[in-house]
């Protein structure tokens, strides 16, 4: 008994801590969507990582690259595969591969990297083909993906090492890829195969040890009033050079380069004349070593200049568990690199290198410019006109000083726990007129995070589940048109839409969920999407202010009996992660303690006794937007039975069943208590990581303790165990089952005696005994699979 007891102080404390610490970043998602079966999802057997994807819109196409395959799935629904082709190593290949030390069934198969559009019947791909990167023309021709078999050289376009991360592009008919070069992995390029290729100088003050994450095009020759020209932005991470430390250090990185580049025609001969880069920023505290950057998305606006990189950050150790999301505008990277300061380095006496800010004078036209108007008025009309000045310039100056900062100063999202991995935004327009950006990112353990920052509020609406194995997203993509967000991994593709506002049942959830996607139509009491609502309907998205809502049915009130002596189980599922669970007994709060176990899906009462007796109230508190809204879930009403009393009480935890001996059709109705009263009773309103993870410890504790009861008073308490063994959705399940058997009983009980008798063994409806007699009821705990069996649970619809 002392261990119970020392153990019950451990989790008492435990729980203590988790009510008096808060964190200002809500990084927990409002709510968990878990796997489902239903989600649109392609895999085939035999075949893995599906992690290249090109949207076809105008076929209705998603062209699916995954090892030595390629298929072409309906965007609408990718379980349906419309052509595929095959494209395997060859066994000459394959051996090649094995000899210079690589794996076969790993390194030395045909990893299918790069997917690009040529023209409406042609696509370009690329594969790593055993460690010997090839390229090949794909027609898509009556309904056929076929390769054209010309077996392209694909050094510098796709990587040879399909661990390797790269980045390529597309632009009219030439190939930008930043890769390796060579089967070490240790000649990184920036290339363009064209008429006339280009490509960084091989020297690590171009590039040092870099990892390619993401390119893109920004079209800044439109309406240029300088004649400006078309850029490609590339993100990367390397190796920081212009830091004075003993070990290295990663930095992250945005180069770019100008569209219309020819190269020099002394210096920089076939190389960049216009290729700069600059750090990119994005942090919690300046101590810290800088984060790296994972993925990128642009999100396009008309005006290029509005047009915002978002980028996604990991720690540069694995001892932190916190990513981020920074916004970058396209006009402050593109004054940086148009207007900024070089940095340069020195040599010190001591033959030491040290990087400081270039305060001389800067060459005219400006190195790294791409030919504009003050070059062509100097008489240059391409970079081969470029004098050496300038062209010598470039050559040894790359970086910028200055970093590039996020817009918002900081980070738009900070999420703890399993490393973010990939990001789309979307931009929908609510309800009040506004556009706002949604955030979807992938997550290395199979999740999609969505998100939205509420002018410096970050919000998580929801984590959802995409992928039953805890595997990382290696591809997000967005089809705008289709509302449809493609997701890849090792194991298959899946594809999830935007949003799903039929999740939300009531006008509080559908507005609490803060969903610019979605809205509370008054007129046909549903949760809609915004484009589809009629002129009432309700959204209260930096708010969340609920208060506009009809005022729901009052909850009614179910009725239970009490054994005394034994521990009772109240369920009350909480509609959100944000929530707090209160818990009420005859008007008075009940405070976690040695008696009350207060947790995410319901109460538990330890040795119940007769003073128990009552009604029991259950109210989610949440926080939004610094509002507290508390609503009535469940109610119950604890009644003592005469026919449970009269058996001895026995120290087994008891689920409670309604009884035949008590007044079933009884039922109270409850009001929604306003939040102000609890807010004061409340010592916390907020949920964070750790409190999770320490209500879950006090769980984990509380289940330990639970064994060593077990052990202790042999077999008495299969229902607790029961309760404690099944998972979150079960337990829901349960409750509403539960509550149904008691709707049942009762309404049998008014069409006479012999309609008492719907759940006994003669009615198939075995293994459940409404007898409440302690112990021996206990024993008699239906199992889920048994509930499952109940024919009139078997309708979803009632449940
Ligand atoms: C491809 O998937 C297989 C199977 O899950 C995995 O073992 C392998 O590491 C993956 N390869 C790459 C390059 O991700
Ligand atoms: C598409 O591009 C391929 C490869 O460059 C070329 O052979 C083909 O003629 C083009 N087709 C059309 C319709 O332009």
């Amino acid at each position: 008994m002392s261990l119970l007891s020392a153990l019950s102080l451990i989790c008492g404390l435990l729980l203590h801590v988790s009510f008096s610490t808060s964190n200002s970043y809500p990084s927990i998602p409002r709510q968990t969507i878990s796997y489902q079966n239903k989600l649109k999802t392609f895999r085939e057997d035999g075949i893995f990582n599906y992690s290249t994807m090109l949207i076809r819109e105008d076929l209705g196409m998603l062209v699916l690259g995954a090892r030595e395959a390629i298929f072409a799935l309906d965007l609408n629904d990718i379980s349906v595969e419309k052509t595929a082709v095959y494209w395997r190593v060859t066994e000459e290949k394959q051996s090649e591969c094995m000899q210079k030390g690589k794996q076969a069934e790993v390194e030395c198969r045909n990893y299918i990297r790069t997917l690009h559009n040529v023209n409406k019947t042609t696509m370009y791909v690329c594969g790593t083909n055993a460690f010997s990167p090839t390229c090949d023309y794909m027609t898509f021709v009556d309904g056929q993906l076929r390769l054209k078999g010309k077996q392209e050289e694909g050094k510098g376009k796709c990587p040879f090492d399909p661990f390797q991360r790269y980045s390529s592009l597309m632009v009219e008919s030439d190939l930008y890829s930043a890769t390796s070069m060579n089967f070490l992995g240790s000649e990184p390029v920036v290339l363009r195969s064209s008429y006339l290729p280009l490509r960084t100088e091989t020297n690590s003050n171009w590039l040092s040890e870099p990892s390619f994450v993401h390119m893109e095009l920004v079209g800044e020759s439109f309406k240029s009033q300088d004649g400006d020209d078309d850029k490609i932005y590339l993100f990367f991470s390397e190796n920081a050079k212009e830091y004075d430390f003993y070990s290295k250090v990663v930095v992250s990185r945005v180069a770019r380069v100008c569209k219309g580049d020819m190269g020099g025609q002394r210096a920089l001969l076939r190389k960049w004349t216009s290729f700069l880069k600059a750090r990119l920023d994005c942090s919690l505290s300046e101590a810290s070593l800088p984060p790296i950057v994972q993925d990128v998305f642009l999100l396009k606006n008309d005006d290029w200049r509005k047009s915002v990189f978002y980028a996604v950050f990991t720690p540069p150790s694995s001892l932190s568990q916190t990513s981020l999301v920074c916004a970058y505008s396209v006009s402050a990277i593109r004054d940086i690199f148009n207007e900024g300061k070089f940095k340069t380095s020195v040599v010190l006496e001591t033959s030491h290198t040290k990087w400081v800010m270039h305060a001389g004078e800067v060459p005219v036209p400006r190195p790294g410019a791409c030919i504009d108007n003050v070059a062509r008025n100097m008489g240059m009309n391409s970079s081969q006109d470029l004098p050496d000045k300038t062209l010598q310039f470039i050559r040894d100056h790359q970086l910028m000083d200055e970093a590039v900062q996020p817009m918002t100063a900081g980070p738009l999202l900070v999420v703890k726990g399993p490393l973010l991995t990939r990001i789309v935004v979307d931009c929908i327009m609510a309800l009040d007129g506004q556009n706002y950006s949604v955030m979807f990112v992938g997550t290395e353990n199979g999740y999609v995070n969505k998100a939205v920052n509420y002018g410096g509020e970050m919000f998580i609406i929801e984590e959802i589940q995409l992928y039953e194995e805890p595997v990382p997203i290696s591809t997000l993509r967005l089809s705008e048109s289709k509302g449809q967000i493609y997701a890849g991994s090792e194991f298959g593709a899946v594809q999830m839409p935007v949003s799903n506002c039929s999740r939300h049942a009531t006008c509080v959830d559908c507005v609490l969920a803060r969903d610019p996607y979605c809205a509370w139509d008054l007129a046909t009491k549903q949760c809609s999407s915004v484009t589809g609502v009629s002129n009432t309907a309700l959204q209260s998205l930096k708010e969340g202010d609920s208060t506009q809502c009809p005022q729901p049915d009052p909850v009614m009130a179910v009725n239970l009996v009490l054994v005394p002596g034994n521990n009772i189980q109240l369920l009350c599922q909480a509609h959100s992660n944000l929530a707090q669970m209160h818990w009420r007994h005859s008007g008075q709060t009940l405070c976690p303690n040695d008696k009350y176990y207060i947790y995410n899906w319901g109460l538990l009462i330890v040795g119940a006794s007769t003073s128990d007796a009552g009604l029991y109230i259950c109210d989610s508190v949440e926080q939004t937007a610094g509002r507290i809204y508390s609503r009535t879930v469940t109610a119950y009403q604890l009644q003592l039975s005469s026919v449970g009393r009269t058996t001895t009480p026995s120290n087994g935890f008891t689920k409670l069943f309604d009884s035949y001996g008590t007044n079933t059709t009884k039922t109270s109705s409850i009001s929604n208590q306003d939040g102000g009263d609890l807010l004061a009773e409340s010592q916390s309103n907020r949920v964070t990581g750790f409190e999770v993870a320490v209500i879950l410890l006090s769980l984990m504790c509380f289940s330990l303790i639970t064994v060593v009861i077990w052990t202790w008073s042999k077999g008495h308490l299969r229902c607790l165990k029961l309760a404690q063994s099944t998972s979150q959705s079960q337990v829901e399940r349960q409750s509403v089952e539960y509550m149904h058997i008691q709707n049942r009983t009762s309404e049998k009980r008014r069409h006479g005696p012999q309609s008492v008798r719907p759940l006994n063994a003669n009615n198939n409806h075995s293994a459940v005994d409404f007898k409440g007699n302690g112990g021996q009821l206990s024993t008699q705990m239906p199992n889920i699979s048994t509930l499952d069996g109940l024919g009139y649970i078997n309708d979803e619809s009632e449940i």
